[in-house]
């Protein structure tokens, strides 16, 4: 299949080429279009045959449901079953943005995405060209992050090249992702509200936007998922959040401590027991890469601040562009939880998570 780009202008004056996309898309087309947090690979949420396309070039399990993507929250509110306050909160203070609500679904929402489920989950792109295709649509995109299953998610036009070229029709390209990481997701089903993903929007921010309108999250139950969770449930809610994914080819390893001296005394440790790797590449701050003098390795860095933007940005695009350099182990800085730190570590500690993956059902985003 020939693959054609279309590149979208920083004015936005050529947003109109999208309107031919959208009428492929409502011949069942799947498009790769890009969003705030990562490209996302989309077709018409109602037409099975498309959203089945998503799953194969995917290669994704079927049983792993895929979000919808809408253009207000009136319109986000008709795909559930129920409204209420807790929603018309979480939404009023991070729609559009990095947020994704997954709810009961609305009886007479039918669509492969649910993957069976009784829910659905939906988020507002705050990015003006995933508006645009989802005007032109005239309905919701169903997409899940445009990698092939179990590899980092693009954050631009390249890296979306690299895993889908051949594959799809429609590359849509503009800036790399603002977030640079998925949205942070969260389940309120069962009057039980449960952060299960983290993402562009914290759990802090969440609780202060529920305590700001009169609604105490612990009577909600409110809960974020840890790594530990997800081993303990039998039956996981989102079969993809299970398995080892977010991956480069390369091995990963988080480098452990506390402060610099520390992460720098884990670096040498390894180099001084051989344990480091035949080539290892490194995605680490400014401040400790100028402490590892005379490193014959390729190095990323990122300037770090506290609320960690620029490493979360570029972590996906350090794996991709360290396993271009062939490295067969990426050593990544380990960051604390403030700002984007708990979704940055989430991404790093599956991407070097190698005992829960099972071998049998592959790697699952
Ligand atoms: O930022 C994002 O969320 C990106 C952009 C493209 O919007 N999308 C994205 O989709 O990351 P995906 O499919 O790669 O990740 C969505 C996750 C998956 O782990 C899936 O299992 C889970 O959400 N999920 C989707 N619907 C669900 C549901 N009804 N219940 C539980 N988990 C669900
Ligand atoms: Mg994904």
């Amino acid at each position: 299949m020939n693959t054609k780009l279309l590149y979208i202008k920083e004015d936005l004056s050529n947003l109109d080429e999208l309107e031919p996309i959208a009428r492929a898309m409502d011949k069942g087309q799947v498009v790769c279009f890009p969003t705030e947090t990562v490209y996302g690979l989309g077709a018409r949420y109602d037409l099975d045959e498309a959203v089945k396309e998503i799953f194969r070039v995917k290669g994704r399990p079927q049983d792993n449901p895929l979000i919808l993507h809408e253009s207000s929250v009136e319109r986000m509110a008709a795909y559930y079953k129920d409204w209420d306050k807790v929603a018309e909160t979480l939404t009023a203070a991070f729609c559009p943005g990095p947020f994704t609500l997954i709810m009961e679904k609305a009886d007479d929402l039918k669509t492969v995405a649910s993957a069976g489920l009784n829910t659905i989950g939906l988020r507002i792109p705050d990015h003006p060209v995933a508006h645009a295709l989802i005007k032109y649509l005239g309905r919701a995109i169903a997409a899940p992050s445009a990698n092939i299953s179990g590899r980092p998610s693009p954050t631009n036009g390249s890296d979306a090249y690299e895993d889908l070229a051949g594959k799809v029709p429609y590359i849509v390209v503009a800036d790399p992702s603002r977030v640079g990481l998925e949205s942070t997701i969260v389940s309120w089903v069962g009057g039980k509200l449960e952060l299960l993903r983290p993402g562009g929007i914290s759990a802090k921010q969440i609780g202060d936007a529920l305590i700001k309108a009169g609604i105490d999250p612990l009577d909600l139950g409110f809960k974020v998922f840890s790594m530990e969770d997800y081993e303990k449930e039998s039956k996981p809610r989102a079969p993809g959040m299970k398995y080892r994914h977010y991956a480069p080819r390369a091995n990963v390893h988080i480098i452990k401590g506390d402060n610099l001296e520390d992460k720098l005394s884990y670096i040498k440790e390894h180099i001084d027991q051989g344990s480091i790797g035949l080539k290892p590449g490194f995605y680490i701050s400014i401040e400790l890469n100028k402490r590892l003098s005379d490193n014959p390795w390729p190095v990323l860095t990122f300037e770090d601040t506290a609320d960690h933007h620029a490493g979360s940005h570029y972590l996906f695009t350090a794996f991709r562009e360290l396993d271009r350099e062939a490295c067969s182990d990426i050593w990544v800085e380990n960051l604390d939880f403030n700002g984007l730190g708990q979704a940055y570590m989430n991404r790093l500690e599956k991407a070097a998570c190698k005992t829960l993956r099972d071998p049998s059902q592959g790697p699952h985003l």
